[in-house]
């Protein structure tokens, strides 16, 4: 349902634009947004999904985001985004935010995640290795959504038979365009998590749930709600996010033949590539609300109107990178905003950069040639996170060779 407009919001700054519905979302969403965005003010007015802002440029959102005070997380200045409990610590701002970061940030700290290389390359290796004799696969269902979810059951020490209603509820809560199923998603998705805090209230563990339950912030202990809202948010967070982004590399990189074997002929490349296959593949976003009536950048703000930030696209802004849509695996790492910016810039960054790498690294040692099965482009859909419906990939099957590896 498309929301009324505001009176302090001129005509000229409203452009039509549903996050969750929007046709340029179908197929190839970061050139078609981006292209919509390009021919938009920098900051413009939505009635999608009951009214918000869209800040479509890069380094504007870059500036807006590093400014908690005026741009806040607090859904009190933006009722809209409101949860019950608040998902944490991305629902509130410093300093509160900056005692929660702390409890976490070393876990997943560079040395942190480089304690689970052993456990993500063996589970990339054994989703590979169940996919390679068959010679092809619907590489999200059966590949990108096991992977990360089942990692992130290994660092809760979660029983795995929950797995797939947890890839349901998951998808319910990116995908659903009606707030409300989004929420009931939200809201089961927390009942669900709630038996595990429990569990490792009783009996800690060294894993990341007994870390958050156990843990002091401005020296008191967690309440109940805030640990559920950490526990969910950083169940969340690290899911359906890796694995579309992951979906969308791999399509690239099967429909680009060329620039696969690069990566199979000097697999060093891939630490860089991926850096480069991520800016051109955003996935998420975030929303801030504003605290009080101001003029920033020529725009008139009244405190509580809600700002969406499609961070999905910013690595596309041709003000941050020179010739956005030229995937080049040589060029300089650039700060593309894919995780954000800010004192909530994502803490799980470092473990999505380790688990697309050690993916292609995985799947280069097993798969020198792949190709998408479809014709065109592959459908999309958006939402809070963006992720192809299916990628059909196909290559030459093992079995399907004899001894001397003829096929
Ligand atoms: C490619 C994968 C990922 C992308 C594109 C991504 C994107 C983002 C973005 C844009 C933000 C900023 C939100 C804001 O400013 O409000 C964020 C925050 C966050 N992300 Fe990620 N993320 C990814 C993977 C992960 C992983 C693996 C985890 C692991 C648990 C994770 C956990 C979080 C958490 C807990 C926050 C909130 C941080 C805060 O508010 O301080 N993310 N992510």
């Amino acid at each position: 349902m498309s929301a009324q407009i505001p009176p302090h919001i001129p005509s000229e700054r409203v452009v039509e634009f549903d996050r969750f519905n929007a046709p340029q979302l179908q197929r190839c969403p970061h050139q078609q947004v981006s292209q919509l965005f390009q021919q938009s003010p920098d900051i413009f007015y939505t009635t999608g999904d009951r009214g918000h802002w869209v800040v479509g440029r890069a380094t504007v959102a870059r500036d807006m985001l590093r400014q908690p005070d005026k741009f806040s997380s607090d859904p009190l200045h933006n009722p809209a985004n409101a949860r019950t409990p608040p998902t944490l610590p991305n629902q509130c701002d410093p300093p509160f935010h900056t005692g929660l970061r702390r409890i976490i940030n070393p876990f997943f700290s560079p040395a942190g995640v480089q304690r689970m290389e052993q456990d993500v390359r063996a589970l990339a290796v054994r989703l590979i290795e169940q996919a390679l004799p068959r010679g092809r696969c619907e590489f999200v269902s059966e590949v990108a959504q096991i992977f990360p979810v089942e990692l992130f059951m290994r660092m809760a020490n979660a029983p795995l038979d929950r797995r797939e209603r947890l890839i349901t509820l998951v998808d319910r809560f990116t995908r659903a365009p009606a707030v409300q199923e989004r929420l009931a998603a939200l809201k089961e998705l927390g009942d669900d998590l709630q038996t595990l805090i429990a569990e490792r209230e009783a009996t800690p563990g060294d894993d990341l749930i007994s870390l958050v339950v156990h843990a002091q912030v401005d020296g008191r202990p967690l309440t109940d709600d805030e640990k559920r809202g950490m526990v969910t948010l950083l169940f969340l967070g690290g899911l359906d996010t890796v694995s579309a982004m992951l979906s969308f590399i791999m399509a690239y990189l099967g429909q680009h033949p060329a620039q696969w074997k690069r990566l199979v002929e000097d697999p060093p490349l891939i630490g860089n590539a991926i850096e480069e296959l991520m800016r051109v593949h955003g996935v998420a976003g975030t929303e801030r609300g504003v605290t009080q009536d101001m003029v920033y950048e020529g725009v008139e703000f009244k405190a509580g109107d809600r700002l969406v930030f499609p961070a999905h696209i910013y690595g596309l802004d041709a003000q941050l990178v020179d010739d956005p849509l030229r995937v080049d695996f040589e060029r300089p790492v650039s700060a593309h905003l894919v995780f954000g910016s800010g004192p909530h810039r994502c803490v799980g960054s470092h473990l999505a950069r380790l688990e697309i790498r050690v993916f292609l690294e995985e799947w280069a040692r097993r798969v020198p040639h792949f190709a998408v099965d479809a014709q065109g482009d592959l459908p999309t859909r958006g939402g809070l996170v963006w992720s192809p419906v299916a990628v059909p990939l196909l290559w030459p099957a093992v079995q399907a060779q004899d001894a001397q590896g003829q096929p």
